[in-house]
């Protein structure tokens, strides 16, 4: 982001308070406007109550344990907080995000933990110390019933969506379940990107041949993968795909992703 962009966002987050009344799960407006593109606290709102409307369709039950890869500024953990009994753990590379959840979220609701993982990320976390197809979460074996990758696979190269697809099979109890979103390539999907109906851009091949990037100079700022290959890699991992849910991204509906429902094989 540049230096005039970020003042601008911090700036926002010193207006706002003098603006309407800031509570405590409110994060600062910087963040909401570089997560959700405007400081509208119901736009905020929306981001909680529709992710978790849609575990619970998934199959989200209260006693189950949560991972949130890719947690961003908290939307899950705080639209889960009346709800989960059974713990939650969210994990991003952004520690302005992790550093403002834990501040905001875990001192109120201890059973809501948040961890950073210092990985390279162009978009988000360009310093990192490690790379994310090399990483090994930190939780033991089979602990998680339930896992989460809002908007998170949609920024992350092959290498690294194999290693964190590994990852979810040992860290999901045999029959939990993943939920997780993609710009998704097929035939259909293939032509509307190619047509110029897709409401951005994927015309840079990746050198592996398995996805399409937005920006060859940042790679990760989008990225739409080959669903074939998707699935040869849930595969391999041991993951069964029980469920698609088309989106529009593709037809020019901002966003609007495909999510995998997917099961750890018993
Ligand atoms: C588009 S945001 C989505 C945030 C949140 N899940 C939501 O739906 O609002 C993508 C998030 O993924 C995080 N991220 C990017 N690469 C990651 C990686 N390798 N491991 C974990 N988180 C990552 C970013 O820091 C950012 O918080």
């Amino acid at each position: 982001m540049s230096q005039l962009r970020r003042a601008v966002f911090r700036t926002a987050t010193l207006i706002e308070p003098l603006v309407r009344p800031v509570g405590p799960l409110l994060p600062p407006a910087h963040l909401r406007i570089y997560y959700y593109g405007t400081w509208s606290p119901a736009r905020f709102d929306r981001a909680c109550r529709d992710i978790t409307a849609e575990l619970m369709t998934r199959g989200l039950r209260p006693e189950h344990r949560v991972l949130d890869v890719g947690c961003g500024i908290g939307n899950v953990a705080i639209g889960l907080l009346d709800y989960l009994r059974g713990g939650y753990d969210g994990i991003d590379v952004h520690s302005g995000a992790v550093d403002w959840c834990r501040r905001s979220i875990t001192t109120r609701h201890p059973a809501f933990r948040f961890h950073r993982a210092n990985l390279t990320s162009g978009a988000y976390n360009p310093d990192g110390s490690a790379e994310a197809s090399t990483y090994r979460f930190p939780f033991d074996d089979g602990v998680f019933d339930f896992v989460l990758l809002a908007s998170v696979f949609t920024h992350m190269e092959p290498a690294s969506l194999e290693q964190y697809l590994r990852e979810i099979a040992r860290l999901l109890a045999p029959g939990g379940v993943c939920v997780a979103s993609y710009f998704l390539l097929n035939e259909q999907t293939r032509r509307g990107v190619q047509e110029g109906r897709s409401f951005m851009s994927f015309d840079v091949p990746h050198p592996s041949g398995t996805c399409l990037l937005h920006d060859a100079g940042r790679p990760e700022s989008a990225i739409a993968f080959d669903e074939d290959y998707v699935r040869q890699v849930h595969e391999r991992a041991g993951l069964t795909i029980s469920h698609v849910r088309r989106g529009g991204w593709w037809t020019g509906v901002p966003h609007e992703q495909d999510v995998l429902t997917v099961v750890r094989r018993i």
